[in-house]
């Protein structure tokens, strides 16, 4: 097969994790005899530093032009600490979801044995879970009406969604549900907010289409409780923009560490795939990212835009091998890890590498 890949690093550790999820590929490639070609674009503070926009116009063109896109993070301290620039990385992320009409964002919620005593949660609580997160990603407060008002000092977002945004990640949701344990829960504030009251109203209208599945629904915050006093209750999770990115962070613990946690961005074009972990510029530069969401990106690659499920496979294989030979990053090391087996980002990456070529 052949198909052509963007990848876009961005800032702080995106650069570090895209070239090992990048090394994988072309092992892959090599492995299953697939032809891929590459190329890489700018986007966020580097971006911004390079041509004073996040999101240059050559980055969408090439974004456009390709199979997939594997993608790093976005985020520089500068404009954190800085709620007064006009100009920032994240504008340039957003623009991206939008422009490519990604608007399903899968978090799937893959908790590896081997990880279990990685978690701040207790082991009987998590052990068989495995959730499949759909975050709505194109609508809600991230793209709402926005305004100062009197001068400067109101300020307001606008939580907004259409009927037509609600029931095609809904739809998307149901479908994944079919295929899976049959449980959708439905996340939302619907006690609070009209937009919630439109998101429930559209799960109540779809589900009779879908009566072999069970349908739930959860307020956010009980939604937010249960998650971890029982993750195992959950199969797949249906939610709006701000919702999903608040409970997949959560989430993240249920697997051990952001450095576990891939994602699939999708829509009617390009696939967008990379780690829900933003650029940690705690550790950018020390060499100690895990990449092993990137890596799992790679197989949600491989697997949803080029239907390549042998191939996704070999790199799930490749990380539960390693994780279960007992290398860690220092992320999801615990207390009793042999300091030999805790690796740094390009270490981990080769143990992944040398199983795949062999
Ligand atoms: P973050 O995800 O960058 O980091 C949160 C914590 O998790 C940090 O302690 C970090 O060291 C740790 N962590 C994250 N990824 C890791 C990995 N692969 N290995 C080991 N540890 C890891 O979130 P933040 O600190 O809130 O945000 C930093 C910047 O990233 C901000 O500018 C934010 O806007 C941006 N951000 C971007 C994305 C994205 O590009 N998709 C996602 C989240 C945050
Ligand atoms: C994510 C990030 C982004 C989001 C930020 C950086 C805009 O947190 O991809 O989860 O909130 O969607
Ligand atoms: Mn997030």
């Amino acid at each position: 097969m052949k198909k052509h890949i963007l990848v876009v690093p961005g800032d702080g550790i995106g650069a570090e994790v895209t070239t090992i999820g990048k090394q994988v590929l072309e092992a892959i490639a090599q492995k299953f005899g697939h032809e891929f070609t590459y190329d890489e674009a700018l986007i966020g503070h580097v971006a911004i530093e390079a041509t004073g926009s996040p999101l240059p116009d050559e980055t969408l063109t090439k974004m456009r032009a390709a199979d997939a896109i594997l993608f790093g993070a976005v985020g520089h301290p500068k404009y954190d600490n800085d709620p007064t620039a006009k100009v920032r990385p994240e504008q340039g992320l957003l623009q991206m979801r939008k422009e490519l009409g990604l608007y399903a964002n899968l978090r799937p919620i893959k908790l590896f044995d081997e990880l279990l005593d990685a978690s701040s949660i207790k082991p009987e609580i998590l052990r068989g879970a495995d959730i499949l997160f759909f975050r709505e990603l194109t609508g809600d407060v991230y793209f709402g009406k926005r305004e100062r008002l009197d001068e400067g000092n109101t300020a307001y977002d606008t939580m907004i969604y259409s009927k037509y945004e609600v029931e095609r990640i809904v739809r998307k949701a149901f479908e994944a549900a079919r295929t899976r344990n049959k449980r959708l829960c439905s996340v939302d504030k619907a006690n609070v907010l009209e937009s919630s009251r439109l998101w429930r109203e559209v799960v109540q209208a779809i589900a009779p289409e879908y009566a072999d599945v069970q349908v739930e629904h959860q307020f956010i915050d009980a939604a937010a409780m249960l998650l971890i006093k029982d993750p195992k209750r959950f199969d797949v999770v249906v939610t709006g923009n701000l919702f999903g990115d608040i409970l997949t962070d959560e989430a993240s613990q249920i697997a051990g560490s952001m450095g576990m946690l891939a994602s699939a961005s999708v829509g009617d074009n390009t696939g967008v795939y990379e780690p829900i972990h933003g650029s940690a510029h705690d550790i950018t530069g020390k060499g100690v990212a895990n990449p092993l969401a990137s890596v799992l990106s790679v197989a949600l690659m491989l697997d949803i835009s080029f239907g390549l499920k042998a191939e996704a496979e070999a790199v799930v294989s490749a990380v539960d091998a390693v994780l279960k030979a007992g290398y860690r990053t220092r992320d999801i090391a615990s207390p009793t890890t042999q300091p030999e087996y805790v690796l740094g980002t390009d270490a981990m990456g080769q143990q992944i590498l040398q199983l795949l070529q062999a």
